[in-house]
């Protein structure tokens, strides 16, 4: 079976691609630093390497003989990429670089990316697909966005294949209980929920009521961590059998809007979310939803966790041990 190196597989993504490609038979090892992920979120049957993408030495020792590398080590918050830019070239393009370059100096030559929706910025039209334009509207969606670029070019010059996988916005938790520590510091709507409704924040702000939208609250697509697990098992095949590089979204074709948000949470866990209305944060566009037919048609991926009710039980699971 393959060797798989996952850069960034103590995070919360990652930790989930690591139990399902362990249980598909994969040798797989981790290169983490811990910045924000959790060794206890590591599945006991991989190998795991304390250390950054920035140490070469460490680096080399992880890529050397590796059929292919899943690179998912990043910041990805929107809003402090646009305050401290300096920090997420260093850490989103040049560690990527740095990876890039020793995936080279290794011979390994299949590549699967963590890109984000961010790439697109304001939608022109909805549900958005990869022919979209990309104009990513902050700094984060621009690192990722070089990367993408940087990455085909290298699949051109080099022929190395890559597999760009946009996620939308990720979420849930490990369906058997086998992840258990949480994110740390979160920025995304469904664990500030989850942090609400144990008492860890005393309230959530909502931002914008008046958004054209049902209720006029933001719509967003959720995405299950456990169907991106299954596209990165399936991008892996794909890049086995196929002489092309793919760019490719991840996501539902369905959205939900915060205020449904928090109603299911209320119901899945029986408890009351404290909320208050506050005005609207720059940025933010009123509904963003994706199809994705490439990814089923050319991975035979759809997802099987994703709807609302499934995600946040499997969310609520994790976050009421900890009341
Ligand atoms: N969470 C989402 O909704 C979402 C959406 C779109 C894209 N993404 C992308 O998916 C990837 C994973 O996201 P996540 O939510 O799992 O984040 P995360 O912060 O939980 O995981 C990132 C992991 O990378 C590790 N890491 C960071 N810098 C490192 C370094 N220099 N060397 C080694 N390891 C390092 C961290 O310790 C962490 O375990 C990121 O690239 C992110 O941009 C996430």
């Amino acid at each position: 079976m393959q060797n798989v190196l996952l850069i960034g597989g103590a995070g919360y993504i990652g930790s989930h691609i690591v139990f399902r490609l362990c249980d598909l038979g994969y040798n797989v090892i981790v290169l983490d630093d811990l910045s924000s992920g959790f060794k206890e979120n590591v599945d006991p049957r991989a190998k795991f390497i304390h250390g950054s993408i920035f140490n070469d030495t460490i680096l080399n020792q992880a890529i050397a003989n590796v059929d292919s590398v899943i690179h998912l080590a990043a910041l990805k918050d929107a809003g402090e990429s646009m305050v401290n830019p300096v920090l997420y070239t260093k850490q989103n393009i040049q560690g990527s670089l740095t990876v890039l370059k020793s995936c080279l100096k290794n011979n390994v030559k299949k590549i699967v990316f963590s890109s984000t929706a961010a790439v697109y910025g304001n939608p022109s039209y909805l549900p958005l697909d990869e022919d979209h334009p990309t104009s990513p509207i902050n700094y984060y969606g621009y690192t990722k966005l070089c990367i993408e670029r940087n990455l085909f070019w290298y699949s051109e010059i080099y022929g190395i294949k890559v597999a760009c996988l946009r996620y939308f916005n990720a979420t849930g938790y490990d369906l058997k209980n086998k992840i258990n520590k949480v994110e740390k510091n979160p920025s995304n709507l469904l664990p500030i929920v989850m942090e609400t409704l144990i008492g860890k924040r005393s309230e959530l702000e909502v931002y914008g009521t008046d958004y054209d939208t049902d209720d006029g609250t933001c719509l967003r697509d959720y995405i299950h961590v456990s169907d991106l697990a299954d596209a990165h098992s399936k991008s892996l095949e794909f890049l086995d059998s196929s002489k092309k590089s793919i760019c490719i979204n991840l996501a539902t074709g369905n959205c939900h809007s915060v205020l449904d948000v928090i109603k299911e949470a209320q119901e899945v866990s029986g408890r009351p979310v404290n909320y208050r209305f506050v005005k609207r944060r720059q940025g933010d566009p009123p509904k963003l939803y994706a199809k994705s037919n490439l990814a089923k048609d050319l991975l035979n991926w759809s997802p099987k966790f994703s709807d609302l009710n499934t995600i946040l039980k499997s969310k609520w699971n994790v976050y009421k041990k900890l009341l």
